[in-house]
């Protein structure tokens, strides 16, 4: 049988990188999300699965990290194809890339015949790329903020750190998604396409999606070994090698300036930091200015301005009716309001002296009522 041609699309690092990038997203998805969506029964299944909350974070956190080495890596990488290579830019979005976008659009609705003839990075692709370029940086400089929010808020307002977290987990759903609706029907689901494991792709997959690609290869002629190459290469790994270090040290201090958000504070015993003012509130200042020999020379008075707005004979609250010296005598529902000569069992005064009445009697107005009543309380 006759084996098919096939092309090296990915060569091993590229592979390496995709999968390293593979593990540190899918690890911080799965303890992003969870972090989201805490209450969901399967986030709390996880996180119990994972050890606890603590442990999440810190997974979450070493995924990121991993990813931001990545990152270091792919800058190199890039550098290193345009700069020492020569490799054209053919991962750049272009204004051909719009008009592939709207051909393929209109291809899948019957508008036209043709599939768009693509080059070694198809417009899906790029899009992709793209969208993680930019996905990276926002999630790692929302993710610096929440991962040291009290070095942030030194040169930002406070308001940062809580836009910040609904940026990060905004954008974490969004990238989520994105992966499994963009990747997923595009790489497995429309052909499975296994490249990114081989490394290498058919003749006919190559015509059919990236058939620019094919023919620029099979017209290229066998490249000039270039004698500046070695050269270039020296001077960009040097150069390289001074940012990367930066980078990494950049990435040192990320990780470890602040442990804040990482435990969880155990609840400390409930302090009592705001209490009420006594109950009992201070009496009131000016007492009733009238003398109170008799009920009709000051005490019925008193008891006019000062009770009877509740205890009147419209609503007599607990039955006491102050407005007349005979229904005062009657008394209220459960206390004899006056008992002539016997202050300290009478209503008036005893539910003022021992606090459990609504409204206060000044030291002054109790000891002339009592006056009053030790009196005989006249009429
Ligand atoms: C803001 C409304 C209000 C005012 C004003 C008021 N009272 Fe009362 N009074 C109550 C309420 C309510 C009760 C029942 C509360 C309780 O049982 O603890 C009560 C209960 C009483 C009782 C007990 C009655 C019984 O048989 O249970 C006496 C005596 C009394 N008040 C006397 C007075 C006197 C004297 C004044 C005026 C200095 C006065 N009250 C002003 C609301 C008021």
């Amino acid at each position: 049988m006759e084996t098919e041609r096939t092309y090296l699309r990915f060569p091993l690092n590229y592979r390496i990188e995709h999968w390293g990038m593979v593990l540190s997203f899918t690890m911080l998805a799965i303890t992003g999300l969870v972090q989201k969506f805490a209450f969901s029964g399967v986030s709390i299944w996880i996180i119990t699965g994972l050890g606890g909350i603590e442990n999440v974070r810190i997974i979450h956190r070493i995924a990121a990290t991993v990813l931001m080495v990545e990152a270091v890596y792919h800058i190199g990488l890039i550098g290193y194809n345009l700069i020492v290579r020569h490799y054209s830019a053919d991962l750049m979005l272009s204004r051909t890339d719009l008009k592939n976008a709207l051909q393929a659009f209109q291809y899948n609705l019957g508008l036209r015949n043709e599939q768009p003839l693509q080059g070694r990075y198809t417009f899906e692709e790029k899009f992709e790329y793209f969208a993680i370029i930019w996905g990276t940086i926002v999630m790692i400089v929302t993710g610096f903020v929440l991962w040291n929010p009290i070095a942030a808020t030194t040169v930002l307002p406070g308001e940062f750190v809580p836009a910040a977290k609904a940026v990060h987990s905004g954008e974490a759903l969004l990238a989520v998604l994105a992966i499994i609706v963009w990747h997923m029907y595009h790489v497995h689901i429309r052909k499975f396409n296994k490249s990114m494991i081989t490394g290498r792709i058919s003749e006919e997959d190559m015509r059919e999606e990236h058939p620019l690609e094919l023919a620029t290869l099979q017209t290229a002629a066998e490249a000039e070994p270039d004698p500046n190459l070695a050269r270039r290469r020296r001077n960009f790994l040097a150069i390289y090698g001074v940012v990367a270090l930066a980078l990494l040290v950049g990435i040192y201090v990320f990780v470890t300036f602040e442990q804040t958000a990482l435990e969880t504070v155990v609840p400390e015993e409930t302090v009592v930091i705001y209490t009420q003012p006594n109950t009992q509130p201070e009496p009131i200042a000016v007492s009733f200015e009238m003398p109170m020999t008799s009920w009709e020379n000051g005490v019925g008075q008193f008891f006019q301005t000062r009770c009877v707005f509740c205890h009147g004979s419209r609503i007599p609250l607990s039955g006491l009716d102050l407005t007349t010296y005979d229904t005062a005598l009657l008394g209220g529902t459960s206390l004899a309001a006056i008992i002539p000569n016997d202050p300290e069992n009478s209503g008036v005064i005893l539910k003022f002296t021992n606090g459990d009445h609504p409204v206060l009697m000044t030291n002054d107005e109790l000891e002339r009522l009592s006056a009053w009543i030790s009196a005989g309380a006249p009429q």
